[in-house]
Formats: structure tokens, sequence, C-alpha cells
């Protein structure tokens, strides 16, 4: 298997594996938020999707798993690489903000650090109820996971929501540049293909940033409530 271990240690294959694992992670983003998004068809539907989640352990730890190794690779390699570019040109430049590469690689490893302060936060809120526990243990007259009012009432605090609100964005830039330079990585860039290509990645962003800011959104301005018997 030397073959492996020469990709991994090639640049271009670290390039190759951010590239390929962050496909994995904004497939899971686009699945996730379609799931989400069911919030708007009313507390049953939410929580009919959440328990199905559930009921199937082996898919859902299969998925876990597949995110959780694509989420590690995807920084790791991503550290690997800003390394091995740095060791690669030791001085600085003399006129930094004339350069778009490493600016914007810098915004990316930024958006990047902030996305993954989100994501352990929104882990500790809504996947291990460590932040609101309270909201963790709601059940729905159906006996399940009352998950819709665990969102509702977590986006009804302000600061909540506007923590949401912000690292959406910020997963928005990260995703509009990141999208658009993985057809470069994967090679599959032509002069043909260009508009399309540049248009993927802020389009995609576009569309991901409403989606997910509708939710917050809608809770704050009053379109989403708790459903009765829920204080
Ligand atoms: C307004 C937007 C969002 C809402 C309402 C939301 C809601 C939720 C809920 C309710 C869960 C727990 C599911 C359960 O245990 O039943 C969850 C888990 C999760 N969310 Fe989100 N989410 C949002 C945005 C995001 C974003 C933008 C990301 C990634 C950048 C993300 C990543 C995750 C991850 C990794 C999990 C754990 C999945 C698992 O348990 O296997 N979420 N989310």
């Amino acid at each position: 298997m030397s073959w492996v271990r020469k990709t991994v240690a090639s640049t271009i294959g670290a390039k190759f594996i951010v590239a390929l694992t962050g496909i994995v992670l904004v497939g899971f983003v686009i699945g996730h938020m379609l799931g989400n998004l069911q919030i708007f068809l009313g507390q049953d539907a939410l929580n009919n999707y959440a328990q199905m989640l559930h009921n199937t352990p082996a898919l859902l730890w299969s998925a876990r798993l597949v995110l959780i190794l694509s989420f590690f690779a995807h920084i790791g390699f991503t550290i690997k690489l800003t390394r091995q570019n740095r060791l690669a040109r030791p001085q600085t430049y003399a006129y930094q903000q004339s350069i778009q590469a490493p600016t914007s690689s810098r915004t990316m490893i930024f958006s990047g650090l902030l996305v993954l302060s989100f994501v352990i936060y929104h882990l500790l809120h809504f996947t291990l109820g460590v932040t609101h526990p309270e909201h963790k243990s709601l059940v729905d007259s159906m006996g399940r996971p009352d998950v819709y009012s665990m969102v509702v009432l977590g986006f009804q605090n302000i600061w909540v929501s506007l923590s949401y609100i912000v690292a959406i964005i910020l997963l928005g830039l990260h995703l509009s540049h990141g999208v658009s330079s993985l057809w470069q990585t994967l090679g599959l860039n032509h002069v043909k293909y260009n508009t399309f290509i540049k248009a993927s990645g802020p389009v995609l962003a576009l569309t991901l940033v409403a989606g997910n800011l509708s939710m917050p959104v809608a809770v704050l301005l009053g379109f989403l409530s708790l459903p009765l018997g829920v204080v």
C-alpha cells in the first residue's frame, strides 16, 4: 500500500483529500438542512424525521463515522498543507495585501476555525443537550423526543439565534470559496465551464445560508412557535 502512503504524503494527494472530504461535508450540510427544513411542516413532521433517524442506528452510526473521519481528515490535511506552504515560503511578502492566494487561504482557515467552534457548540446544544438539558429532555404527546420544541425554544433566545446567524454566514463564506476551488483541485476545470465553476460556490453557499437562516429568523419573527402545552 505504498502508493497510498505516497499519495497521502504528497501535496496534491493532501489537496485531493481536502477536496473529497469537503464534498462529503457539503453533502451532509445539504442533507441536514433539507431534513431540518421540515420544521416548517410542523412538530409532527420534524419529530417523526428525527425519530426515524434514531430508529436506524446502523445507518446513523455509519453516517456519523464517515462524517467524523471526513471532518478530522479535512482539518488535519488543511493544517498539513498550510505548514508545507509556510516552510516552502519562509519570508513573508513585502506587500501582503496585493497577493490574493495567501489572503484567501487565511480567510478559509479563519472561517473554517470559527465554523469548527460553532459545530462544537451546536453538538453541545442539540445533540448532547449540555447547554440546555431541559430542552433536550422534552417529549411530545406520542412519546418521541420533541426536537421541534427543542429547536424553537433554543432559537427564542436572541443570543443563541445570533450565534447561529453569524456561524451560518461564516459557513457560507467558507463554502463559497471552497466549492469553487474544489473543481480545480479535482482537475475538473475547463474554460468551457468557467462560468459554472465560478458561480457554483456562491450559488450553493447562498442557498445554504438562506435555508439555514430561515429557521432562527422564522422563530425570532414568531412564524414558528411552540405547540400548545410546551412552556
Ligand atoms: C438552523 C440551522 C440548524 C438547525 C435547526 C440544526 C438542528 C440540528 C438538530 C436538531 C440536531 C440534533 C439531531 C438529533 O439528535 O435528533 C443537529 C445535529 C447536528 N448538526 Fe445541526 N442544525 C443546523 C445547522 C447545522 C450546520 C450549519 C451544521 C454544520 C456546519 C450542523 C451540523 C450538525 C451536526 C454535525 C450534528 C450531529 C449529527 C448527529 O447527531 O449525527 N448543523 N442539528
